[in-house]
């Protein structure tokens, strides 16, 4: 359902000397994404990971390949265009705004005002106390609250495919779970093509399919088991224990 064709991501960037340096952020990644199925996202801070679900919304765009959702050639649509055809996304960092309430967040992504209908989707998110619907979205709200409001914003859109980034960070560990089964429920009653970017074992529990990303590639796609080794073995910058005698910047005693 969503296909990605030797998508490149580049930027240029001044060096030391003030020279213009082209830097591959993502380098070159196909993948077939299937309808319905739920995936994981992983790899190392700075691996790519946002920079790529960007991609698929169409805030980042490619500087090179393709991106085809439902058959459809999609690398140049807009943002508003992509979420018109069902993809949505749920910011790693999301925005906050002064005078504007969850209730009126929640409005826009239902299209509907209905008291029953709103309170219903907090209902599902496990978020309490209802009168949580009231609260402004301003820099008052913790970093767990607005990302539960940020994930209820998204499920509120009833999405073809639904990119969560980072859902769980900051969420406290009595809505981990609880978080972790929703949107597993939302794949499965609503045929939702799952994207989630994390680090939480409990997503990879859950997922059909992991992918690691590192360095702007898929350094593998497949099921946890065969996962698991490849994630223990990402070693920090790669140090590693000196041999003796040995003088190099990257080995420690
Ligand atoms: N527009 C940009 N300009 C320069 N560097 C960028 C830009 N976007 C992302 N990067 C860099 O690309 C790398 C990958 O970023 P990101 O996709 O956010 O990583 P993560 O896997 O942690 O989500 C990081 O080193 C980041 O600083
Ligand atoms: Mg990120």
């Amino acid at each position: 359902m969503l296909e990605l064709k030797d998508l490149v991501f580049s930027v240029n960037i001044k060096d030391e000397k003030n020279n213009d340096q082209k830097i591959d952020i993502i380098k070159g990644i196909n993948f077939k994404f299937e309808k319905g199925k739920f995936y994981a996202i992983t790899g190392p801070n700075g691996s790519g990971k946002t920079t790529l679900a960007k991609l698929i919304m169409g805030i980042n765009r490619q500087t090179g390949g393709n991106i085809f959702f439902e058959d459809k050639d999609i690398t140049e649509l807009s943002i508003t265009e992509r979420a018109k055809l069902g993809i949505s996304y749920s910011f790693q960092h999301p925005a906050r705004f002064k005078g504007i309430t969850f209730r009126d967040l929640l409005a826009i992504s239902s299209q509907t005002d209905d008291e029953e209908k709103l309170l219903s989707i907090v209902r599902r998110m496990g978020i309490c106390p209802l009168s949580f619907l009231d609260k402004p979205v301003d820099a008052t709200l913790s970093g767990g609250e607005i990302k539960k409001i940020e994930l209820a914003t998204t499920i509120a859109r009833n999405p073809k495919l639904a990119i969560y980034d980072e859902p769980d960070t900051g969420i406290d560990l009595w809505t981990i779970m609880p978080m972790v089964t929703l949107l597993k429920k939302e794949q499965k009653d609503k045929d939702t093509t799952t994207i989630v970017v994390s680090h939480n074992k409990s997503f990879f529990e859950v997922a059909d399919t992991i992918l690691i990303l590192n360095g702007g590639n898929i350094v593998y796609k497949g099921n946890l088991e065969k996962a698991l080794p490849i994630l223990a073995d990402f070693r920090i910058c790669n140090f590693r224990p000196c041999k003796k005698g040995e003088k190099d910047a990257r080995c420690y005693r």
